[in-house]
């Protein structure tokens, strides 16, 4: 069976350590595509000598040429710039947009078939345009966000509750930015709800609440520890999964940006809710039964993301 073919638009932080891992797990070959003329080179120079290190026999190739990416299975867009402290994900909106219109028209025209990942914030508005641009099936293009921003909830759960982070399963809803949704009553430990855990004495509600808003400002914080630059190595790990999901048709239930035609009471909107992503891409999306407090904590997160599509419509008149 010919090897997968896994395209990377972007190649810096985060698309250096997709490539990496894209690599090692053998997702197949890699591309590392970006408009800086010798950085995809050299990193994939860098990964391919790893190979005989970590014994991997996926080729990684650096390009500055869309058609390299050619019949691309997967594509993972990272490309644009990344948030400096001070920065909100919606300040760099205008950059951006320009940045998806030209990924999308290579997409387009080289790797139609693909199943595409928009990591490139801000997430929402980005993986909506991106689908524009490129007039990929909406169950082709989804966002990378849910997985990241839930990784982060259980990571928090697991420090609070002492307990293996395996054992923490938790759920992230709405947009990517500080108004996303972290669902305490779907958030458990090995089944156990949080809400239970609290009326067991293994928490309180303040405490779940600081880690509530933590989660919503994991990114601002690593952005602020970092200095320059954004989160890297959790935002890839998270995309690999999703790819990962597709790839081998594993049907895993994946929270993403998904597009919404009807669903949560949301049309024509990409929103972070739980999927099953498997070989046809975003094969369906779960909606789960919310209180009245997460259903509105997920309308302001709508009508956030409705904002910031009506701002790239301004800005680019072919969206409108
Ligand atoms: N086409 C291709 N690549 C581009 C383009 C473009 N039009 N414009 C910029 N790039 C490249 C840059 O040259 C750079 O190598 O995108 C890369 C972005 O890398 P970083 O600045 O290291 O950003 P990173 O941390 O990888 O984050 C990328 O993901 O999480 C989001 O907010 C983050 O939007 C940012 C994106």
């Amino acid at each position: 069976m010919a090897r997968k073919k896994i395209a990377l638009i972007g190649a810096g932080n985060i698309g250096g350590t997709l490539a990496h891992l894209a690599a090692q797990k053998e997702l197949g070959d890699v591309v590392l595509f970006d408009i800086v003329e010798g950085v995809p080179q050299g990193k994939a120079l860098d990964l391919s000598q790893c190979g005989p290190v970590e014994g991997f026999d996926a080729s990684v190739i650096g390009t500055n040429d869309y058609a390299d990416i050619a019949g691309a299975d997967v594509v993972i867009v990272t490309a644009g710039v990344a948030r400096k402290p001070g920065m909100s994900r919606d300040d760099l909106l205008g950059i951006n947009l320009k940045v998806m219109k030209s990924v999308g028209e290579g997409i387009k025209q080289y790797a139609p078939d693909a199943f595409v990942i928009c990591i490139t914030n801000p997430l929402d508005a980005m993986v909506w345009a991106l689908r524009e641009f490129s007039g990929l099936p909406h169950s082709k293009v989804v966002g990378m966000a849910g997985v990241l921003d839930s990784a982060r909830f259980s990571t928090f759960l697991a420090w609070e509750f002492g307990v293996s982070v395996r054992d923490v399963s938790s759920f992230v809803l709405g947009g990517h930015g500080d108004t996303m949704v972290p669902v305490v009553e779907y958030s458990t430990v090995k089944g156990i709800p949080v809400p239970d855990l609290i009326k067991m004495g293994k928490s309180t509600q303040e405490r779940i609440d600081a880690i509530v808003k933590r989660t919503a400002n994991g990114g601002g914080e690593i952005v602020a520890l970092l200095g320059t630059g954004s989160a890297y190595y959790a935002p890839a790990t998270s995309a690999i999964a999703m790819a990962q999901s597709y790839l081998g048709d594993q049907k895993r239930v994946l929270p993403c940006a998904a597009y919404l035609e009807g669903q949560y009471g949301v049309d024509g909107l990409y929103v972070g809710v739980p999927v099953v992503i498997g070989k046809d891409g975003v094969e369906q999306v779960i909606e789960i039964a919310l209180d009245e407090k997460a259903k509105a904590g997920l309308q302001v997160s709508i009508d956030a993301v409705k904002e910031l599509l009506v701002a790239c419509k301004a800005i680019d008149g072919s969206l409108a």
